[in-house]
């Protein structure tokens, strides 16, 4: 499975992606509605939005799998994240289900579960949460997900991702960052396993503090390589602890758990 469709192209993972699969991948369709660099050797970019349901079936085709990250990945007004993150998802999975199903990794947030708290380590079977409704986005993602595995036989791995940035920034992050590398090898895992069902794999380094169990997805063979401790004192200089009471440190989603609502 190396003829790969990434949605979000132009976005940060999609950037990490592009360049971590180039040499892996037979094939990548690049999609955002962005401007994106232009294709190189077994590429093609294709400039468009998911709100267009004709386009994402053309962009569907021939491919294997669907990595698909394009959405508003913050918090934002319940029309942009209609439009961009529901209408958009709802596309790509039907778009799949009237092409060849090709397997499908749907880009899921620790948001979906940011209301637990930061005390209990959660695994596979954790209730949903959503701190926002950009996490209720993510919730409805990985439920599509399920309905079309059910019905349909799609597979696909909701990656319900922490932080993946170059490198951790924040407290938090020390726990929840995911190394660009790590992300890259489970894209990869997840496109070598011969079978994945649907799945749901929570999206973290070998960081030190651990808030989520993994075990449950041992069948890929990821194995985290990376972890947050080698930055743990240039981030604790830069970032004053909180009060253990701050909801920005109760909860596992941090400051989206601890703001109102965005369109107050
Ligand atoms: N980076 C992280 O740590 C993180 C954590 C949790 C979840 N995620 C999820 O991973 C995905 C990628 O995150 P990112 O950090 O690269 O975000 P990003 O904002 O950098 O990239 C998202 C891309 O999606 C594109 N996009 C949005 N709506 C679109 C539409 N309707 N049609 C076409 N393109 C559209 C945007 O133009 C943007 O380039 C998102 O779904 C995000 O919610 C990321």
């Amino acid at each position: 499975m190396r003829r790969l469709l990434i949605t979000g192209a132009a976005g940060g993972l999609g950037t990490i992606l592009r360049e971590g699969l180039a040499g892996w991948a037979d094939f990548l369709r690049l999609n955002d509605r962005e401007e994106m660099p232009a294709a190189g050797p077994n590429e093609e970019v294709v400039q468009g939005d998911l709100t267009d349901f004709d386009l994402v079936k053309e962009l569907v085709k021939d491919v294997d799998g669907i990595v698909h990250l394009g959405s508003i990945s913050r918090e934002n007004t319940f029309e942009n994240i209609l439009d961009s993150s529901f209408r958009g998802t709802y596309h790509v999975f039907d778009a799949a289900r009237q092409a060849a199903k090709p397997r499908i990794v749907f880009a899921s947030s620790n948001h979906a579960i940011g209301f637990h708290r930061r005390e209990d380590n959660l695994g596979k079977d954790a209730p949903y949460r959503p701190d926002s409704i950009y996490g209720v986005s993510k919730v409805y993602g990985e439920s599509l997900g399920q309905y079309y595995f059910d019905k349909f036989g799609i597979e696909s791995v909701s990656i319900r991702i922490g932080s993946c940035f170059p490198e951790p920034v924040d407290r938090r992050m020390l726990a929840t960052w995911l190394s660009p590398r790590d992300f890259v090898e489970m894209i990869k895992a997840i496109y070598s396993a011969p079978r994945v069902g649907c799945s749901m794999i929570y999206g973290m380094s070998d960081n030190r503090e651990q808030w989520w169990d993994n075990s449950h997805a041992s069948f890929l063979g990821w194995r985290p390589q990376d972890s947050a401790e080698r930055f743990r004192a240039k981030v604790e200089a830069a970032d004053p602890p909180r009060h253990w009471d701050d909801p920005a440190v109760r909860y596992h989603g941090g400051a989206f758990a601890a703001v109102g609502h965005f369109e107050d």
